[in-house]
């Protein structure tokens, strides 16, 4: 989780706010002839209201000093439509941001559920999905309510303030310092408040990223936390998070409360001052009875925007880090294409070539030796290589490495003579298909989950085909709704095996010029298995294929075996050579079949 970035200096904090506000110009840009007439709609609402102080005025001296119930009623008039235009404007302006800010929000997310698909492999190891998620909802919203709300406010109070002061300065220069004197101090505290404010605000918005991902966590590993009785430990986790959050908000709302109480108190303390000392004079005489009238009732008319500040301000800091948050997935390094896409070689079929790969992992510690080391190896076109090694060896590592899921450190990897990553990942991903270890189905039908493997022009034959080279159909076929049954949320619906062969099929479907499979028969029985890979090899004939195998059945599908082990290919040869010349080979692939697992 990244760290709360703590500034001592205020004013540079106050600078990289705005900052960081202004990022979100881009989004709003689209609305902005909405959303400034809104603004302008409201100062201009807001400024009504210090007219009712002047017809006040007029009132008291006018029609009231002389008796005259007509002027009185005149007087009485024109308060009512300035209060009914007040409250016509302020509902003109919520009419005209509430659906632009809604769709600037909507864009947003949108374009970070983007960026989430876009960001490398290596992003999503490193945060936790209930940060993400906290971030593509709360903190969205947040936003959303700034926009709305505090960020016109804070405008609309600020000239409202100056209007006010200026007309107080004007009706009674003395009076007026009076009751402005405590401008300074309560700038100075908001201030203060604001930074102390945005830090608690950072940690209670991560506290709910880090409660979001236990949530999750214990939702998707439901039947683990069950199968072992973990319930208590996680609600324990979970009990320990939201009291941490708790005491996070707590602190919000007790810097609140101060904030609250000193801007409450000290303008009302002035406006107390003002009254005694205006009262003296109207008694002396050197100040009118109206004057006054009207001069307690702008301190009063000021008294809401004023007060209305801290918590503004509060909102504000919480768009910050809102904002701070969000940005910082989208800043996060995408996957790049290269530049210039490399002419591609004349097509010459040269299989899938290795040559000095290297890999670490980026979050690796630096002594930590590589996973891969100097990886040479060479499938020739049409051939099927499998790839076996004991557990944790990096088998499934260098599958990721074809399709680009990560990037290798150093070496590279030739598809047909032209290197992986020159090429355009769309186009590399269209020519390679994987199935991975852990068979992942989304909420969708079932054929939807296996046409995904292929371009939108597959249908109903194709499907068909993969489905049984997988020796799918059978059980597709007495599911409810057949191939258009709903699998749910991680296919939990279906046994391991069946997902397992869904998989294969998706990776099969489109007809993958080049094909990786991570041990895609894992879970099946020895019958079932030896069915699938009779199908199999049918397709393995027409393709170019690196198969991980755990057991010597599977390793009978390749043409020939490479060995991994240590992070290098330590021998690579015939399924009967290796037996022969490796002990390490042989261990593996004795013992029951999978006895190494
Ligand atoms: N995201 C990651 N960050 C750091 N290390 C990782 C990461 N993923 C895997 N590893 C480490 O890399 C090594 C190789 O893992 P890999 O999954 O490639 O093994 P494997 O050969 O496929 O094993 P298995 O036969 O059990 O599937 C392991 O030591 C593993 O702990
Ligand atoms: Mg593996």
């Amino acid at each position: 989780m990244p760290e709360t970035p703590v500034t001592s200096e205020s004013v540079a904090v106050r600078r990289s706010a705005v900052r960081v506000l202004l990022r979100l110009w881009p989004y709003v840009r689209p609305v902005r002839g909405r959303f400034f007439s809104a603004a302008f709609v409201a100062v201009v609402a807001s400024c009504l209201s210090l007219v009712i102080p002047l017809v006040l005025k007029w009132l008291v001296d006018g029609p009231v000093a002389d008796r005259d119930p007509g002027g009185v009623w005149l007087g009485a008039l024109y308060l009512l439509l300035l209060g009914v235009a007040e409250a016509g404007l302020f509902g003109l302006r919520r009419w005209l941001v509430a659906r632009p800010l809604s769709s600037v929000e909507a864009r947003m997310r949108e374009d970070l559920y983007g960026r989430l698909q876009r960001l490398p492999i290596a992003f999503h190891d490193r945060w936790a999905s209930g940060q993400l998620l906290s971030r593509g909802t709360t903190d969205l919203m947040i936003v959303r309510m700034f926009l709305a709300f505090p960020l016109t406010f804070l405008v609309v109070n600020a000239v409202t303030i100056l209007a006010g002061c200026a007309l107080l300065l004007g009706q009674d220069r003395s009076l007026g310092l009076v009751l402005l004197t405590p401008v300074v101090p309560v700038m100075v505290l908001c201030s203060y408040f604001e930074r102390r404010y945005g830090v608690v605000a950072r940690r209670a918005q991560d506290q709910v990223g880090d409660l979001t991902t236990v949530v999750e966590e214990s939702v998707l590993g439901i039947r683990i936390v069950k199968g072992f009785g973990r319930h208590r430990s996680q609600a324990d986790a979970f009990r320990r998070l939201a009291e941490l959050l708790r005491s996070t908000e707590l602190s919000k709302a007790r810097l609140l409360a101060t904030i609250w109480a000193l801007i409450t108190v000290l303008p009302e303390l002035a406006i107390g001052a003002a009254l005694v000392l205006g009262s003296v004079r109207v008694a002396d005489g050197d100040l009118s009875a109206g004057t006054l009238v009207a001069f307690l009732s702008t301190a009063l008319a000021l008294r809401w925007p004023v007060e209305s500040i801290g918590f503004l301000l509060a909102m504000s800091q919480e768009a910050v880090t809102a904002t701070e948050r969000y940005f910082e997935v989208m800043d996060a390094e995408e996957e790049r294409d290269a530049a210039a896409p490399a002419a591609a070689p004349a097509g010459a079929a040269d299989g899938l070539r290795f040559e000095g790969v290297s890999f670490r992992f980026p979050d690796a510690p630096d002594d930590a030796p590589p996973v891969l080391d100097s990886i040479d190896l060479h499938v020739r076109p049409g051939e099927t290589l499998a790839l076996v090694g004991a557990t944790g060896s990096g088998k499934t590592t260098l599958t990721a490495l074809v399709p680009r899921l990560h990037e290798v450190s150093a070496g590279r990897i030739l598809l047909d003579g032209e290197d992986i990553a020159l090429m355009e990942r769309e186009r590399l991903r269209t020519l390679v298909s994987v199935a991975f270890e852990e068979p992942t189905l989304f909420s969708a039908s079932v054929g939807e989950n296996v046409l995904m493997g292929a371009g939108p022009e597959a249908g109903e034959p194709e499907l068909a085909r993969a489905l049984g080279i997988a020796q799918a159909d059978g059980f597709v076929g007495r599911l409810p709704e057949g191939t258009r049954t709903q699998v749910g949320e991680q296919g939990l619906s279906l046994s391991g095996g069946q997902r397992q062969r869904l998989a294969l099929a998706r990776a099969v479907v489109g007809r993958p010029r080049f094909l990786v499979l991570d041990d895609p028969l894992s879970a099946l029985d020895v019958h079932t298995e030896a069915r699938v890979e009779a199908a199999l090899r049918e397709v393995l004939k027409e393709t170019t294929a690196l198969v991980v195998a755990h057991r010597p059945s599977t390793v009978m599908l390749a043409d020939r075996v490479a060995l991994l082990s240590g992070g290098r290919i330590a021998a690579v040869g015939t399924h009967q050579e290796l037996l022969r010349s490796s002990a390490e080979y042989a261990w593996l692939m004795s013992g029951g079949g999978d006895g190494e697992r």
